[in-house]
């Protein structure tokens, strides 16, 4: 029996995949933060825990199922994955926060993030995602911790909202929101299942696109 509480299926214009019009090609795969990008285009970062839902909505978000690489083993990505879009470059970087890594594995993972963060120049937003049924990790907080010291613009989405009920969706996105120390405005619930938030996400990376062309 269907739930109550289960959310409304959008209207087919928002089902649509923002980037699913465009041609994207996948770059390469760059273990070296520095690999510089040819042409220069705006830089959109994905980052957040390991098995967060890095890949799926990066897939979701361009329509294109296995573009990006979906695991359910943690770790699966271990250097920058880059897409090419006409106006922008999506990288997929590394899950931080996976225990079977190693420590020196954990290390060099975080060194990548960093560096990503401060010695890219076309760098113009970083998309943060946290899993909306958890609070926030240690290791959630020391990279939120990151991401402030960078001084770049930050998108931060809640995942796999699929998992919770419409009500639960909004008891979380504030608990969140509060956790981090941000509004609720601030924080966009997704679901890379059943494409919630994901035209609102398509339009935050075009506005931030498009605010670093014109600078
Ligand atoms: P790493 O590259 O290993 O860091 O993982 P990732 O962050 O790229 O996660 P990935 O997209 O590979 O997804 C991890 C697991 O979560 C897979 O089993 C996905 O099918 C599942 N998943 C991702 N997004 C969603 C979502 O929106 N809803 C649900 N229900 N499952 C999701
Ligand atoms: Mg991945």
């Amino acid at each position: 029996m269907a739930s109550t509480d289960t959310l409304p299926p959008l209207p087919a214009a928002d089902r649509k995949a923002p980037f699913a019009g465009d041609p994207i090609a996948f770059v390469g795969s760059f273990p070296d933060p520095r690999t510089r990008l040819d042409p220069p285009r705006p830089e959109i970062a994905f980052i957040g825990r390991s098995n967060v839902g890095k890949s799926s909505l990066l897939n979701a978000l361009t329509g294109r199922k296995g573009l990006a690489r979906v695991s359910a083993t943690p770790g699966k990505t271990q250097a920058m994955n880059v897409f090419r879009l006409p106006a922008c470059y999506l990288v997929d970087l590394p899950g931080y926060g996976f225990a079977k890594a190693g420590k020196a594995a954990r290390a060099a993972y975080r060194k990548l993030v960093e560096r990503c963060l401060h010695e890219r120049p076309h760098l113009t937003g970083v998309v943060w995602l946290l899993d909306i049924r958890h609070p926030p990790s240690d290791d959630d907080l020391d990279f939120q911790a990151l991401l402030v010291a960078s001084g770049r613009p930050v998108l931060v989405v809640l995942t796999k909202a699929d998992k919770l009920g419409r009500s639960a969706v909004r008891t979380r996105t504030r608990e969140l929101a509060h956790a981090l120390g941000l509004g609720e405005e601030d924080v966009q619930p997704v679901s890379s299942e059943t494409r919630l938030g994901i035209a609102e996400l398509g339009a935050a990376i075009t506005a931030a696109v498009r605010g670093a062309e014109a600078s």
